[in-house]
């Protein structure tokens, strides 16, 4: 297995795929990986979604901002965001200034539906699927941003995405 000091940000919309990359890519790679919403939960000691009931929106991008900038300062080399993350300017600036590929993982919005409805994860943001549409619509500017846009096919496992993006980024033969 190939050490490696890159570092990768896997940004794009709920549902994508972001947390299930970021797992296969550690473990290829051998490196370590952190999610920021498991990361919040594991810290508030409640979901995301009991954040946002509780707390709301406002305040669960305050504390994305504040434990974004933990991470990175942790130096974990996989870092997977939630799906807004991103999508603030303040939180592009602060991963630029560490010495990240930020990678765009892209795909339809069908995709991104199918697994938010198959997933339990409860996701505050979508209650329904045109106002998850408008959302995605929305965001896609901002995701381009990325350094690198990965396009998923629909026939790719999250497993043959990492398998790319480790051959790609990381020049590592799986
Ligand atoms: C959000 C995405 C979620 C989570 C929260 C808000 C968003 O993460 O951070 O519900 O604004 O897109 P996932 O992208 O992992 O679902």
């Amino acid at each position: 297995m190939k050490k490696t000091d890159k570092r990768v940000i896997l940004t794009g919309f709920m549902g994508v795929g972001k947390s299930s990359v970021a797992r296969h890519l550690s473990f290829m790679l051998g490196c370590d990986k952190i999610d920021l919403d498991y990361y919040i939960e594991e810290k508030e000691n409640r979901t995301v979604a009991e954040i946002f009931e509780v707390r709301g929106e406002e305040y669960f991008r305050r504390l994305e901002t504040e434990n974004l900038l933990e991470i990175l300062d942790s130096g974990a080399k996989i870092i997977s965001l939630g799906g807004g993350t991103w999508t603030l300017e303040e939180n592009r600036s602060i991963i630029k200034n560490y010495s990240c590929t930020s990678v765009w993982l892209e795909s339809d919005f069908d995709h991104c539906w199918r697994n938010i409805r198959m997933s339990k994860r409860e996701r505050p943001l979508v209650q329904d699927k045109r106002g998850a549409r408008k959302l995605f619509e929305e965001r896609q500017k901002a995701y381009c941003l990325a350094d690198w846009h990965f396009i998923i096919k629909p026939e790719f496992t999250s497993f043959e995405v990492a398998r790319r993006i480790a051959e790609e980024i990381f020049q590592t033969k799986i």
